[in-house]
């Protein structure tokens, strides 16, 4: 089992409690997804849909606009494990401004590179990514054990013929995730997203997190994150520091 303490990474599994708030988000991505389209198109299967007119990324914008443009959408999605979250970096809480939507079709080989987010980001992220469709295989995506980064960093900085995709499923970890479980990862932990093989698409969304009191990183904080969840102290000293 791969733990955030030893590995930089783990998965966890939406609390029953909260299903109904996950299956809430995803009707509301679908909803939207098929409001653009105009049509009836479940997420998984989003590449039956003809794209010849409209752009695929002008929907992939579109998504993303919308979704962000709702009102509490950080509320919405948070709710979804938010307890996970306060056990993991406590009560005061902040987010980062935008939710990023990954949508792949079979064989798209448009992605992220092998990367990780820290730095630029602060090491005291962590990476909340959430997929609203099983995501079976190479759907899901590699992530490396903590420990090794230094060793990617040495392989990322050379050309020796190895591809970062051969790389990667050598030495990374293929986290297969169904719908209702996530992963999470620190910003400092390599990540890598294989070409989508399978016959549906994937679709994920991923979300940053910090506590408001960690160190920042080489990003403007009121740039990117904003506020979203006070400890009760904090609540207490803004309240008396206006006095
Ligand atoms: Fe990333």
């Amino acid at each position: 089992m791969y733990t955030l303490e030893s590995h930089g990474f783990q998965k966890f599994k939406v609390p029953k409690k909260n299903f109904n708030y996950l299956i809430e988000f995803k009707n509301l991505v679908e909803n939207t997804s098929n409001s653009i389209i105009n049509k009836k198109q479940k997420l998984n299967n989003i590449h039956k849909h003809n794209f010849d007119k409209e752009d695929f990324n002008s929907f992939r914008l579109k998504i993303f606009n919308q979704i962000n443009n709702k009102k509490n959408i950080h509320e919405i999605i948070f709710r979804i494990y938010d307890d996970l979250i306060v056990s993991l970096i406590g009560k005061d809480i902040c987010v980062q401004k935008n939710i990023n939507f990954s949508i792949q079709r079979p064989f798209d080989q448009q992605r992220a590179p092998f990367h990780k987010d820290s730095p630029p980001n602060s090491p005291y992220e962590i990476v909340v990514w959430l997929p609203l469709v099983n995501c079976f295989k190479d759907m899901s995506m590699y992530l490396f054990d903590i420990k090794k980064s230094k060793k990617i960093d040495y392989f990322l900085s050379k050309s020796n013929g190895i591809s970062h995709d051969t790389y990667a499923k050598k030495n990374g970890v293929c986290c297969e995730c169904k719908f209702g479980e996530l992963l999470i990862f620190s910003a400092p932990t390599y990540h890598y997203i294989p070409v989508n093989s399978q016959k549906d698409s994937r679709w994920s969304i991923n979300c940053r997190y910090k506590n408001t009191f960690s160190p920042n990183g080489m990003k403007g904080y009121l740039d990117f994150f904003e506020p979203l969840r006070y400890s009760e102290i904090t609540k207490l000293a803004i309240k008396y520091e206006e006095k």
